[in-house]
Parts: structure tokens; C-alpha cells; sequence
């Protein structure tokens, strides 16, 4: 039992530290695209958006399911971020990773909505037009929301 208990732990803090890569897909037009940043380029205030899944870097997020946790872009120290007042309407960007930064901490619901850590907010694809280059926002987190469901896909 004592055994077992403390596998358990070191796996969780494993996989805590390090997350997975992962994908994070929405599809309410039916079509599966592609949480991404614009153009690829790791700056403070480039935009996320929705885009065709392209399998480049832009698109390869550091996530430990369920959080509390950044969203980070893989080989950098960028991370998604929600702003100095979240709220709704809010566009997504990305800006440098702070620890434990209330606008860099992501929760992944059992429904797959991704919500700021306690704020009643989540991850939400503005007006429901997955048409690439639609910058992200938040919005009031709401139950069975297509525009909020996002599926992770494992890379690595
Ligand atoms: C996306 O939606 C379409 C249309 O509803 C569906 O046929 C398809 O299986 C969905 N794809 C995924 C990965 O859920
Ligand atoms: C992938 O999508 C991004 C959009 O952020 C685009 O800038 C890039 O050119 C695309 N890469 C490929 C290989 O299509
Ligand atoms: C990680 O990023 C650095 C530069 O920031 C780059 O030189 C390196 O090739 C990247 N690693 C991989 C595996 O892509």
C-alpha cells in the first residue's frame, strides 16, 4: 500500500513537471483545426489563433492534464496568456512564462473545456468561425459550449 502510494505521487509530479505535447484541436465547423500562434513567432503579444493543424512548432503546447498549469510552447518560454483584466472578448496572445502568473494558469475540465484557473472563464473560439486566423478569446465558461471544447492530441 505504502508502495503504491508513493508510485503514484512521483508520476504525478513527473508528469507535472514535464506535461505532454499535445495538440489542441477544436471542431465545431466539423473541420479539426489547430490552437496556434500567428506566424510562428515567439514575441510578447503575438496573437493565438485557430489555424490549419501543420505540424509545425506553433502548434506544440506543453500541457499537464488537468492543471492547475501553463500552456506553453514546446522548446520555449512562451506561454498562453489571458491578459492583465481577463475577461470576455478577450483575445489570447502569447507573452513570456511566469510561474503560477493567474493569467497563465489553465485548468482542463472533464468536459474538455479549458478554463483559467478559477475565474469562470474558458478558452473559447470568438463567434464560432474556425476561418484560420481567428484570434482566441475568453468567455464565460458555459456547459456544452462547442465553441469551448478542445481536444488535446498527443504528440510525444
Ligand atoms: C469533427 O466533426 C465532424 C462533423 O461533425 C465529424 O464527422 C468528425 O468525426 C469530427 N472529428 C473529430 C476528430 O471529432
Ligand atoms: C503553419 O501555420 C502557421 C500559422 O501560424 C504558418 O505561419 C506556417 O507557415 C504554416 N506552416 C506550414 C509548413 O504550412
Ligand atoms: C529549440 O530551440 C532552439 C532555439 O531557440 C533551437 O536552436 C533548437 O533547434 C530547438 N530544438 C528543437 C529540437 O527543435
Amino acid at each position: 500500500m505504502q508502495l503504491l502510494l508513493s508510485v503514484a505521487v512521483l508520476g504525478f509530479v513527473a508528469q507535472g513537471a514535464l506535461g505532454i505535447i499535445t495538440e489542441i484541436t477544436n471542431n465545431v465547423s466539423g473541420t479539426t483545426k489547430c490552437l496556434d500562434v500567428k506566424g510562428g513567432v515567439l514575441a510578447n503579444g503575438t496573437p493565438v489563433q485557430i489555424y490549419d493543424c501543420n505540424a509545425s512548432n506553433a502548434q506544440d503546447w506543453v500541457f499537464a492534464r488537468p492543471g492547475p498549469t501553463s500552456l506553453r510552447i514546446w522548446n520555449s518560454t512562451y506561454c498562453l496568456d489571458a491578459g492583465s483584466t481577463p475577461g470576455n472578448g478577450v483575445g489570447m496572445k502569447i507573452w513570456e512564462c511566469f510561474d503560477n502568473l493567474p493569467a497563465q494558469t489553465w485548468f482542463y475540465t472533464d468536459d474538455n473545456r479549458i478554463a483559467l484557473y478559477n475565474q469562470g472563464l474558458c478558452l473559447d473560439l470568438t463567434d464560432g468561425d474556425s476561418t484560420n486566423g481567428n484570434q482566441i478569446q475568453t468567455w464565460q465558461c458555459t456547459d456544452g459550449n462547442k465553441n469551448q471544447e478542445w481536444i488535446q492530441v498527443n504528440l510525444r
